[in-house]
């Protein structure tokens, strides 16, 4: 198991802080309030990560092992950088031989080993500049793209399902045989036509809820295990296997 979060005062900060009532909308200090008392912001600050993001993928891969072993990493909306630190330190990657790459359209600092693009992954060159640079076939593509939120639910909704989609084609593109592909999706909206392509093309699909996804919160992660290969993929007869767990839901 990962380490749970820290108790409170290893930051120097304590947990239960409150904002002053001022010149913030109730929602903004809310949501101020909730940041600075969160666990797992104040480990990702201990522990030197970019964000808290960090502890999704070192949940998933300390019970799915996606990592362990990975040569090339792909990740997709990668800023600020926590998951593409995890995958630099995974795959011993140098600058002098880049081994991740990232793309996100926001700037995002330089990281040692990583190759960082800022580009809207939905840009039509964007997968053949990746492949580029990346310089070889990645064992593990990574998304967390979330689109950019516009108040409006659904909308939120269905563009970030279909940067799942997108990233979905686009690993069964470039994986290597038995390579991995994480997304983050929303509960429920994973579509059956991307499940059935996925279930096609690897051994195992789930979707998995780490614990420090936060509970109040529809995203989810879709697993899919063990990448077929490209001559034997879609449409192949294989039978299609799906893991069930406490705290992951099958992909159906
Ligand atoms: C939840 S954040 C990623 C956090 C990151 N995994 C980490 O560990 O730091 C989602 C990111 O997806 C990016 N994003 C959303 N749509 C994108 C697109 N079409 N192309 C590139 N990046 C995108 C956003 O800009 C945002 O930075």
């Amino acid at each position: 198991m990962t380490k749970p979060p820290i108790g409170g005062n290893r930051t120097g900060r304590k947990l239960g802080q409150k904002v002053k009532k001022g010149k913030l909308k109730a929602s903004s200090r809310r949501w101020i309030e909730r940041h600075i008392n969160d666990p797992y912001v104040q480990r990702a600050q201990l522990e030197g990560y970019r964000a808290r993001a960090a502890f999704k993928l070192l949940e998933i891969d300390e019970k799915h092992k996606i990592l362990s072993g990975a040569r090339r990493i792909i990740d997709l909306g990668a800023a600020p950088g926590s998951w593409s630190q995890i995958a630099a330190n995974v795959t011993r990657s140098t600058d002098a031989e880049p081994k991740v790459v990232a793309i996100d359209f926001l700037p995002m600092d330089p990281l040692p080993g990583v190759h960082i693009f800022q580009l809207d992954f939905l840009d039509p060159t964007a997968p053949d500049q990746i492949m580029d640079a990346l310089g070889g076939t990645p064992d593990v593509v990574l998304s967390d793209m979330a689109a950019p939120t516009t108040g409006h639910r659904q909308t939120d909704h269905i563009r970030t399902m279909h940067l799942c989609e997108v990233a979905a084609h686009f690993a069964i593109d470039v994986l290597g045989p038995g390579g991995h592909f994480l997304a983050k999706t929303f509960q429920g909206g994973t579509e059956r036509e991307l499940l059935n392509l996925l279930k096609q093309n690897f051994k195992q699909v789930i979707h998995v809820k780490p614990a420090s996804s936060r509970a109040e919160s529809v995203e989810m992660f879709l697993l899919a295990k063990g990448f077929k290969g490209r001559q034997g993929g879609a449409g192949g007869s294989e039978d299609i296997s799906e893991e069930r767990d406490l705290d992951e839901a099958p992909a159906e």
